[in-house]
């Protein structure tokens, strides 16, 4: 694997890719990497004859009162690990190049960014976008997997994709869980023993949702209040929102008639996760 600072270097070797007539797969990533990470580092690998991988913790993605600071960083077991993978490119560019002094261009989408996180984390999707915009210049994928842990960030940055004409596919992937249902997340290095016991509940609640709804129940206000119960059992949660919302808009929905994404942020203790789920009639 060869790894890969300067964004000079990074596009010298996506032009060269390309000429060779090689397809390129990009997973982007803010490190600390887990199973979910590797789930699309394998796919990437698996359909392209190339892949790169960045690790870039993005600032402008964190307003001041978040953890970008405390952001997990393990760049050394980050390269260990990617060694095994059969990556061809770790991409791991410095802060002062991607935004150097004077920078002042940002990459907004409008409406779907105005739910969810976007409410909660008012800087959250701007960084991504731009971020993520930066980062599919400098490596020119042909394909640029995402995570669907992240559901409204992968829903974004395909209207990105989508409104500014990029020549690039975006693919999503199922969330990797661990044997407890536990979403994986950087952020759950964060967690200690007893927060992680306590994270579980996200997945729980999103299981008891779902058999609400197959069970019959159509109230968005019955399952939001089972959801509310099954959380707050747990000491030491604090519910940011909980949303039974259209997949694509984020609207919220009354009843549940179709699909419906029901997507949760939680804090426990210090750390904020969160999980989703797709329910309902498809
Ligand atoms: O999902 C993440 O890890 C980040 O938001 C991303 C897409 C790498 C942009 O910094």
């Amino acid at each position: 694997m060869k790894i890969i600072t300067s964004i000079e270097e990074m596009k010298k070797w996506s032009r060269l890719t390309r000429s060779r007539g090689k397809t390129i797969g990009f997973v982007a990533t803010m490190g600390c990497l887990h199973e979910g990470h590797l789930s699309l580092i394998k796919t990437s690998i698996a359909k392209c004859d190339t892949t790169a991988v960045s690790i870039f913790v993005n600032p402008t993605q964190f307003s001041p009162n978040e953890d970008f600071d405390s952001y997990p960083k393990c760049i050394e077991s980050d390269k260990q690990i990617l060694q095994t993978t059969g990556t061809d490119i770790l991409f791991n560019p410095n802060q002062k190049d991607l935004y150097p002094e004077k920078f002042q261009t940002f990459v907004t989408v409008e409406d779907k960014t105005n739910y969810l996180c976007g409410t909660s984390r008012p800087r959250f999707f701007r960084g991504v976008t731009t971020i993520v915009l930066k980062l599919i210049n400098i490596t020119d994928p042909h394909i640029a997997y995402f995570g669907e842990k992240d559901w409204q960030q992968l829903e974004v940055i395909r209207t990105m994709v989508h409104d500014l004409n990029m020549d690039v596919s975006i693919v999503g992937k199922p969330i990797v869980r661990d044997k407890d249902g536990l979403a994986m997340s950087s952020r759950n290095c964060n967690l200690s023993k007893s927060e992680k016991n306590s994270a579980r509940v996200l997945s729980q609640a999103l299981e008891s949702a779902q058999a609400l709804v197959i069970q019959g129940e159509r109230s968005v206000e019955n399952i939001r209040t089972e959801i509310r119960k099954t959380i707050e059992q747990k000491q030491g949660t604090k519910i940011d929102y909980i949303s039974v919302c259209d997949p694509e808009s984020f609207t919220e929905q009354t009843e549940i008639n179709s699909k419906v994404l029901v997507a949760l942020a939680v804090r426990i203790g210090s750390t904020r996760l969160i999980d989703n789920r797709i329910i309902g009639k498809i």
